[in-house]
């Protein structure tokens, strides 16, 4: 009787261990690279430009930070989803539907949003940028 509890357990652990190992390649294969040739993409040559793309059916928004970085984020309000807008002008993020503020890089810095806008990992290799979405 013991034996077959311990085999059920046993069973029963092996199978939630697997269906987390699912969800964890599933979650690691949904993040994809994507390569956007910076040469087509005149408005992030220069510190401050920002273009907004839409890749995978999502949009993003994207930013250039520094000479070697440019910001990649989600130009949704965390608020109650408004389109967010940035110009270099301002320096900032804003949303003009009840006002939210972030930086260049997605942080809140004025609410009502509480939450950072969405931000994806990039780099720039070969003149091309990388994003992970
Ligand atoms: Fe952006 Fe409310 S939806 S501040």
């Amino acid at each position: 009787m013991e034996s077959t509890r311990r085999t059920f357990l046993g069973t029963l652990l092996a199978a939630c261990l697997a269906g987390a190992g699912l969800l964890l390649r599933a979650g690691a294969a949904a993040a994809k690279k994507v390569a956007i040739d910076l040469s087509k993409l005149s408005s992030l040559k220069d510190v401050g430009g920002s273009a907004v793309v839409s890749i995978k059916k999502k949009k993003i928004l994207f930013i250039r930070t520094s000479e070697d970085r440019i910001a990649a984020l989600n130009p949704e309000c965390t608020h109650q989803k408004c389109a967010v807008q940035y110009k270099k002008k301002w320096g900032e993020i804003r949303c003009s539907c009840h006002g939210s503020k972030f930086t260049t890089s997605g942080k809140v810095l004025s609410g009502p949003a509480e939450k950072d806008l969405k931000s994806y990992p990039t780099t720039i290799e070969d003149g091309k940028l990388i994003v992970k979405i």
